[in-house]
């Protein structure tokens, strides 16, 4: 090891994106994680926490996604030294916009440059998915790895990853002021354990069909693409009033709406997202609830 201080940066992603459970993730521009990094003699990782809801991070190496993938990163590395990790936060944590992917990310590029080379994709992606299996109990990779490469992607079996550029399109994500512990471990346990045909095959459609829009850069059929039978039937109820916001986001001129990730926050794309927003927010009703507007982006984690 050989650099001592550096800081990276990690954008938001949206997972799922409707019909890709686990695979499909897509990076945002203008969200995103800050870790300053320093490296030290004390063994050991230790975390300082500032911006978002920082009170509500743990700052255990373990129980932090960053702290995590630091600390078996650490273990790879076999060094005596230690890493001081001051987190940034720019995206609401608990929220469903990848903000633990996004950490995990920013640690995991940061473990690379201390280690002075680059890890295989697979392994890069797999290090950055301990961090979700620390604080989500599963290591799921479709917001880590929006978050590492940028862009679309999608996931495949061992961590293997396809990236493409992104359509170009308006996004708008509503996040209800909604509370829920371990919120991703609760709403993975609220999913059945199998899929009925019917709701399979419709979104196996929907997903080749968005997978095709990604290719043909057409942002159109892209959002008409992000419906989802498997997933969102079985958390809309964790979301207040979550059919009538998919509706009002679709009557403002939404091409697609569906739950962000894990949720609670529900997104939508289309031309006209302050307005899309505004419909959503007032159709959350007394459930009161804020705004980001955001454009996908195809850059991913960084050293700034
Ligand atoms: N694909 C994951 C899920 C994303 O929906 O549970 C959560 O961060």
């Amino acid at each position: 090891m050989t650099i001592k201080q550096f800081r990276v940066y990690a954008p938001a992603s949206i997972a799922n994106l409707g019909p890709g459970f686990d695979v499909f993730g897509v990076a945002l521009d203008g969200l995103g994680d800050y870790i300053k990094v320093k490296r030290v003699s004390e063994p050991g990782v230790r975390i300082q926490i500032k911006g978002f809801e920082a009170d509500h991070i743990p700052v255990l190496a373990q129980q932090n996604s960053a702290g995590a993938v630091m600390n078996a990163a650490l273990d790879r590395i076999g060094d005596s030294v230690g890493v001081e990790l001051e987190i940034e936060k720019g995206i609401p944590p608990g929220a469903g916009m990848g903000s633990s992917g996004a950490s995990a990310a920013a640690a995991a590029v940061a473990a690379q440059k201390l280690m002075g080379f680059e890890l295989p994709q697979r392994e890069l992606v797999k290090l950055a998915a301990q961090g979700e299996a620390a604080v989500a109990g599963s290591a799921h990779a479709d917001n880590v790895s929006a978050s590492l490469f940028g862009g679309f992607i999608l996931v495949g079996d061992g961590y293997d990853v396809v990236r493409m550029e992104t359509p170009d399109i308006g996004f708008v994500v509503v996040v209800p002021d909604v509370k829920y512990e371990n919120k991703t471990k609760m709403a993975r346990e609220l999913l059945p354990k199998t899929v009925g045909l019917k709701d399979a095959v419709r979104n196996i459609g929907f997903a080749s069909r968005m997978a095709a829009a990604v290719a043909m850069k057409d942002p159109i059929l892209f959002g008409k693409s992000m419906c989802d039978s498997m997933i969102e039937p079985h958390r809309a109820g964790m979301i207040p009033n979550f059919h009538l916001v998919k509706l009002a986001a679709l009557q403002a001129g939404a091409y697609g709406c569906s739950i962000s990730g894990g949720g609670p926050s529900v997104f939508a794309v289309g031309e006209n997202p302050a307005e899309i927003g505004k419909a959503m927010v007032e159709a959350f009703g007394d459930t009161k609830s804020k705004i980001y507007l955001t454009r996908p982006s195809n850059l991913g984690t960084r050293l700034v």
